[in-house]
């Protein structure tokens, strides 16, 4: 009772309190137009009038992830996963100075430039020239416009929704909004780069080691020797390029960015000026390739005749270009009759090149232009570039692999050791278990189980040299020692074989 009491004491004096306020309001309302202040204030107060222009203007904040949207700006099907297109972009016939075709002219980067400037960057004056503009100056200004002229709100032709998705487009908006930077900090407009800290550079330049190899000659960006490209190409060649991949990373690898990794300006500044320092190509590994099939590493056009010394043999019945593979004669151990190739179809009876080691250049040189043997004559293919990469390589890189393969194909190495070189060099396009990429034909496919097994020789030279016309990783310029790539050989052997 006592408590309903109060109930009812408190709802009296809060109803007294509201019609006294009411009331209160009444007599001050005259007063009111004469003071102006009230009306002004009003509207701050009122909370709804403050949001109502809030709403009302399109700053509605885009969430997603710029650095994502760097990647995308350099190739944003390999991103997205979506199929390459295969038109030109509708915008492409507007201009007629760029001869590219629609694996590039779609990309952002091919139109609007690595610099993000356009016509009025690197390529105002380029065979990449479009005399598009530039999107840097859109720096800081409003992502949702930018989004906005990405679904073709200034230009029907310019509507990349019917590509990507809007988390997609979204990441690119917030990119040019946020993200780009002025590659100025890093090059000046004739590729000197600002910072001349070498030092810092090969610092941090150990980073890109892992996967680049210590001097960046492990994986090449393009698939042939004639024309490679390693870091210090492009570093040289298009540093705003190089930095755009330093800076977002490589779309579709693993590859880190150095923005996410939390360099600062100066420490990327410090990778191009290091990069453009280290060797152009592994000269040795790509003798190596030219071992192995030098008409597919050199961009070549494959023979069709058989190679002069062919007819003195008759117990390998090959013919054609196969005849004129280097490892077809010498063997993949470079023992020739002495070693795997002492028989089966493979044989033909010609000694291997292990003495080539202890050869002069000049009498190597004479071996490759048919000095030496009018019939072992090679210059008709090989410039002297080519020839000085297969000297380089029989001098360094052929070695005694009886000592590391035994004849029944058992490795002497350790496997164990070797699993984590897999992880570092192969695993990204052959998987962890070597499946991912087939070789063979369907009815019999082949791994690299399979093949480390079946031809231990062959696998531990492609693991040394890499695989001609492609990007497989160059285990020679990886700072792998031999012993690490016969351990490395020893865990591909312990790869499923189907
Ligand atoms: C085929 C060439 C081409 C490609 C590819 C291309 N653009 Fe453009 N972009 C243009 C042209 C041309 C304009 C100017 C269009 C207009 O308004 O007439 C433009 C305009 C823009 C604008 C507005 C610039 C301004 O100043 O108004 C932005 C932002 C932009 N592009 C971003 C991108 C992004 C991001 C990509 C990749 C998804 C991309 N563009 C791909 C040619 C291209
Ligand atoms: C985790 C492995 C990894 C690391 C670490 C790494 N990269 Fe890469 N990078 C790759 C791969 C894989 C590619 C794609 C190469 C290819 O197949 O063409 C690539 C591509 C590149 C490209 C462009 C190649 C092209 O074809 O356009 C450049 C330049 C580059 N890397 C430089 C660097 C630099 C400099 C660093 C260190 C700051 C670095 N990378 C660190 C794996 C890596
Ligand atoms: C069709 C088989 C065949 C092919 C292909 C072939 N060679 Fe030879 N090579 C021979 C024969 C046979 C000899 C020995 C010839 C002689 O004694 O006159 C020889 C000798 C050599 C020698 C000298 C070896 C020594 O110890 O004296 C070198 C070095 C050599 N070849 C390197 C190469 C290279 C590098 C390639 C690939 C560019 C190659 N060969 C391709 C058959 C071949
Ligand atoms: C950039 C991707 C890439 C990387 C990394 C790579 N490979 Fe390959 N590899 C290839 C390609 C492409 C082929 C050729 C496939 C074909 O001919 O069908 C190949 C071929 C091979 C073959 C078969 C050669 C033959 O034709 O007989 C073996 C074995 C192999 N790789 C092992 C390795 C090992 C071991 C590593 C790590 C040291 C490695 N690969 C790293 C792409 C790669």
């Amino acid at each position: 009772m006592k408590n309903k009491n109060l109930f009812l004491i408190v709802i009296s004096i809060l109803l007294l309190v509201l019609v006294a306020c009411g009331g209160g309001e009444e007599p001050a309302a005259p007063e009111a137009p004469a003071v102006e202040e009230p009306a002004v204030e009003e509207p701050a107060v009122e909370e709804p009038a403050v949001e109502e222009p809030a709403v009302e203007e399109p700053v509605v904040e885009l969430f997603g992830d710029p650095l994502r949207g760097g990647l995308l700006y350099d190739k944003w099907w390999k991103v997205t996963g979506a199929d390459q297109p295969e038109e030109d972009h509708p915008l492409w016939a507007t201009q007629d100075s760029n001869t590219r075709g629609p694996k590039d002219n779609w990309r952002c980067k091919e139109c609007h430039g690595w610099d993000y400037l356009g016509v009025d960057g690197a390529y105002g004056d380029s065979s990449h020239t479009t005399g598009f503009t530039g999107v840097f100056h859109l720096a800081g200004t409003d992502a949702n416009e930018i989004l906005a002229m990405l679904m073709g709100s200034t230009n029907d032709d310019h509507d990349f929704s019917t590509v990507m998705d809007e988390q997609a487009l979204t990441d690119l908006a917030l990119f040019i909004n946020e993200e780009m930077t002025d590659m100025s900090q890093f090059t000046s407009a004739d590729k000197v780069p600002t910072s001349s800290d070498l030092a810092l550079g090969e610092e941090l330049f150990l980073d890109c080691a892992d996967c680049h190899g210590p001097e960046g000659l492990a994986i090449n960006f393009k698939t042939t020797v004639n024309g490679a490209e390693y870091p210090s190409g492009m570093a040289a060649g298009n540093p705003w390029e190089f930095m755009h991949k330093v800076r977002y990373g490589h779309p579709n690898t693993d590859m880190p960015s150095a923005v996410d990794v939390g360099w600062s300006i100066e420490e990327q500044a410090a990778v191009l000026a290091y990069a453009q320092t280290l060797p152009a190509i592994p000269i040795v590994a790509s003798g190596g390739l030219l071992y192995d099939k030098w008409w597919v590493a050199l961009g070549l056009d494959e023979p069709t005749e058989d190679m002069p010394l062919w007819a003195t043999q008759d117990t390998n019945e090959r013919s054609g270009k196969d005849t004129w593979r280097c490892k077809e004669c010498h063997g993949w151990d470079y023992a020739g009759v002495d070693g795997a190739y002492s028989g089966g179809s493979h044989m033909t009876g010609f000694a291997g090149i292990q003495a080539a080691t202890g050869m002069t250049a000049d009498e190597l040189i004479g071996w490759l232009n048919g000095t030496a043997n009018a019939d072992h004559d090679y210059s008709p293919y090989l410039d002297e570039a080519a020839m000085d990469m297969m000297v380089a390589f029989m001098q360094e890189g052929v070695f005694d692999m009886s000592s590391y393969i035994n004849e029944d194909k058992t490795v002497n190495g350790d496997a164990a050791a070797g699993e984590s070189l897999y992880t570092q060099g192969c695993t990204r396009c052959h998987g962890d278990d070597g499946k991912e990429i087939i070789f063979g034909d369907e009815s019999e496919p082949e791994y690299v189980g399979t093949l480390a097994n079946g031809n231990p020789w062959e696998i531990l030279h492609k693991i040394a040299n890499g695989q001609p016309g492609s990007h497989m990783t160059q285990g020679y310029e990886m700072g792998w020692s031999m012993e690490d790539l016969v351990n490395l050989l020893s865990y591909a052997q312990t790869l499923p074989a189907e």
